[in-house]
C-alpha cells in the first residue's frame, strides 16, 4: 500500500498522520498555533501561521499517494482571489462578535427561514454572520468585493487554494456555514441575501472524497470537517452510531438514516452532512459543548491546575454531590441551550473549597453538559448502550467514569486516539481506491456505569445552568 497522509488542522494544533506502505500508522508531526483574543469573546487565528504549519506537517510526512485534509468547521476568512493574500484573520468558530447581529436577525423574524433552509439555528457559531462582519468592518474586504477579487470561505477553501490552486470546499464544511441549503446541498440564494453574503465569492461545493488538486507532496483526495472525520474514524456508519470527541470543545455526532427533518431540531441538535461520497450524502446530528480544552487551559492559566495530569483523579466524592456546581460557559452555551448570553457560573463554594474541588466541578460540568446533548440525541435517534469517545479528556479516568455514571451508559475509549486524522486518512485512501484496515477495537478500555443518583445530579446542574443566562 502506498503512503497515505492526513492533515488534521484543528482549533488548537495541526497534526500529520502517516499510514505507511506497511500499514503502520503514526502521528509524525504536531504543531500548536497562537490563539488571539483581541476583545472579550473574540477568537482569531493567523491564516498564514496555519498554512505554514500545514506545509511543515506535509513535509514531515513525505511523498504521499493520497492526502486528506480535515478542518475546524465554521472558522472562516476572506482573501484576495488573485494573490491568495488573507484580507482578514481566521475568525474562529468560538468567536461571539456577531451576537448583536444575530439578535437583530432574530428580532427581524429571520430565524424560521434559516432553520428551514440551512437546518441551523441563528447563532454566531456558524460562518454566515462572520462573513457579514468582515464585509461591514474590514475596508480591505469591501474593496476586494468592489474590485471583484473577494473570496470568502471556511479555512479548507483557503488552504486548498494556496496548496493546490483549487478554489473549493466540501459538503460537510459548507453545511456548517448557514449558507448551504441542507436539502439541495447547494449555496442558497435566499440565505446569502438574508445574511448579505455575496454568493459569487463562495467556493464551489464538492463531494467529500474528490480531486482537490495536487500539493508538492501528493494529491488531496478528501477534505472535510474534523468532527465528521472523527465520526468516520470511529467506524460509525449506521444510523444511531455515535461518537464524542473531547477537544477544544466536545462534539457529539450520530449518523442518521435520512436527512434530519424539522422535529429533530426541537432538541436543539444540528443536522449536518456526515460525508458525501458517491450518489448521495450521509447525514448526522451534532451537538456541542463549546468549552472543554479551553476550560482546562483556563484552569492551568489561572493556577487552578498545574497541568492536565491534575484532572486525572480526585480523592473526594463528586463535587455535585457536595453541592458544588461549575457550568463552564466561557463562550456561552450551545446545544440544547443555544444561549450566547450565558456566562460561567460556580455555585456552592464553601470556606473549605480548594482548587481540587474547582477542577473536579469543572470536569463534572463538562460531563453534565454532554449528558444534555446525549438526552437530546436519544429523543431523535436510537443510540446504543456504549458511548465511544476520544480526545484529551478521555485520558482522565475520573472524567470517563463520571460521564458513564451520569449518563447511565458505558463509555468506551478508542484504541487509537487520533480518530480525526485516522478518519481523514481512510477517506483520502478511498479517493485512490484503497482501503485502510480498521484499527482493532478488541483492547478498548470500557468504563461501566455505576449506581449513582444521576437524576439528582442532572436536576441540580439544570438549576445552575438556568442561572448562567443573561449574564453576559
Ligand atoms: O465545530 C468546531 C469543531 O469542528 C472544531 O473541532 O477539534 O478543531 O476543536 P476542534
Amino acid at each position: 500500500m502506498a503512503n497515505i497522509v492526513a492533515i488534521d488542522q484543528g482549533t488548537t494544533s495541526t497534526r500529520s498522520l502517516l499510514v505507511g506502505e506497511d500499514g503502520a500508522i503514526a502521528i509524525v508531526k504536531a504543531i500548536r498555533h497562537g490563539q488571539r483574543h483581541p476583545h472579550p469573546g473574540w477568537v482569531e487565528h493567523d491564516p498564514e501561521e496555519l498554512l505554514a504549519n500545514i506545509r511543515i506537517c506535509l513535509e514531515a510526512a513525505g511523498p504521499a499517494a493520497a492526502i486528506g485534509l480535515s478542518n475546524q468547521g465554521e472558522s472562516c476568512l476572506a482573501w484576495d482571489a488573485e494573490t491568495g493574500k488573507p484580507l482578514s484573520p481566521v475568525i474562529v468558530w468560538q468567536d461571539g462578535r456577531t451576537a448583536d447581529m444575530v439578535e437583530g436577525l432574530r428580532a427581524a423574524g429571520k430565524a424560521a427561514a434559516v432553520l428551514e433552509r440551512a437546518g441551523l439555528p441563528l447563532d454566531p457559531y456558524f460562518s454566515a454572520t462572520k462573513f457579514r462582519w468582515m464585509l461591514d468592518n474590514l475596508p480591505e474586504v469591501a474593496q476586494a468585493r468592489a474590485a471583484g477579487r473577494l473570496r470568502l470561505g471556511t479555512t479548507d477553501a483557503f488552504f486548498l487554494q494556496r496548496l493546490t490552486g483549487e478554489f473549493a470546499t466540501d459538503a460537510t464544511t459548507a453545511s456548517r456555514t448557514s449558507l448551504m441549503n441542507l436539502a439541495t446541498g447547494a449555496w442558497d440564494e435566499e440565505l446569502c441575501a438574508l445574511f448579505g453574503v455575496p454568493l459569487d465569492s463562495l467556493p464551489p461545493i464538492r463531494q467529500t472524497v474528490a480531486a482537490f488538486g495536487k500539493t508538492q507532496t501528493g494529491p488531496i483526495t478528501a477534505s472535510l470537517v474534523d468532527q465528521q472525520a472523527s465520526l468516520y474514524g470511529h467506524r460509525c456508519r449506521r444510523a444511531g452510531d455515535l461518537k464524542i470527541t473531547f477537544g477544544t470543545g466536545a462534539f457529539c455526532l450520530a449518523v442518521t438514516s435520512t436527512i434530519p427533518k424539522a422535529p429533530a431540531l426541537t432538541g436543539g441538535l444540528l443536522p449536518t452532512v456526515a460525508w458525501h461520497i458517491g450518489d448521495r450524502p450521509t447525514y448526522a446530528l451534532d451537538g456541542g459543548v463549546y468549552d472543554v480544552g479551553s476550560s482546562i487551559e483556563w484552569a492551568i492559566k489561572t493556577g487552578v491546575a498545574s497541568g492536565v495530569d491534575d484532572f486525572h483523579q480526585f480523592r473526594r466524592p463528586p463535587a455535585i454531590e457536595r453541592g458544588l456546581v461549575f457550568v463552564p460557559a466561557f463562550s456561552g452555551l450551545a446545544c440544547p441551550h443555544w444561549d450566547r448570553t450565558a456566562a460561567p457560573v460556580i455555585i456552592g463554594l464553601t470556606p473549605a473549597s480548594d482548587f481540587a474541588d474547582l477542577r473536579q466541578a469543572l470536569l463534572e460540568g463538562i460531563a453534565l453538559l454532554t449528558c444534555d446533548i446525549l438526552a437530546a440525541m436519544e429523543a431523535e435517534v436510537q443510540t446504543g448502550d456504549v458511548i465511544a469517545i476520544d480526545g484529551g479528556l478521555s485520558r482522565s479516568p475520573y472524567f470517563c467514569q463520571f460521564l458513564a455514571d451520569s449518563a447511565g451508559k458505558a463509555v468506551a475509549l478508542s484504541d487509537f486516539d487520533e480518530t480525526t486524522a485516522l478518519g481523514t486518512a481512510q477517506l483520502a485512501a478511498l479517493g485512490i481506491g484503497v482501503e485502510i484496515p480498521a484499527v482493532s477495537a478488541s483492547n478498548r478500555k470500557l468504563y461501566e456505569p455505576r449506581d449513582a443518583p444521576r437524576e439528582r445530579w442532572r436536576g441540580r446542574f439544570r438549576t445552575a445552568v438556568e442561572r448562567t443566562s443573561g449574564w453576559r
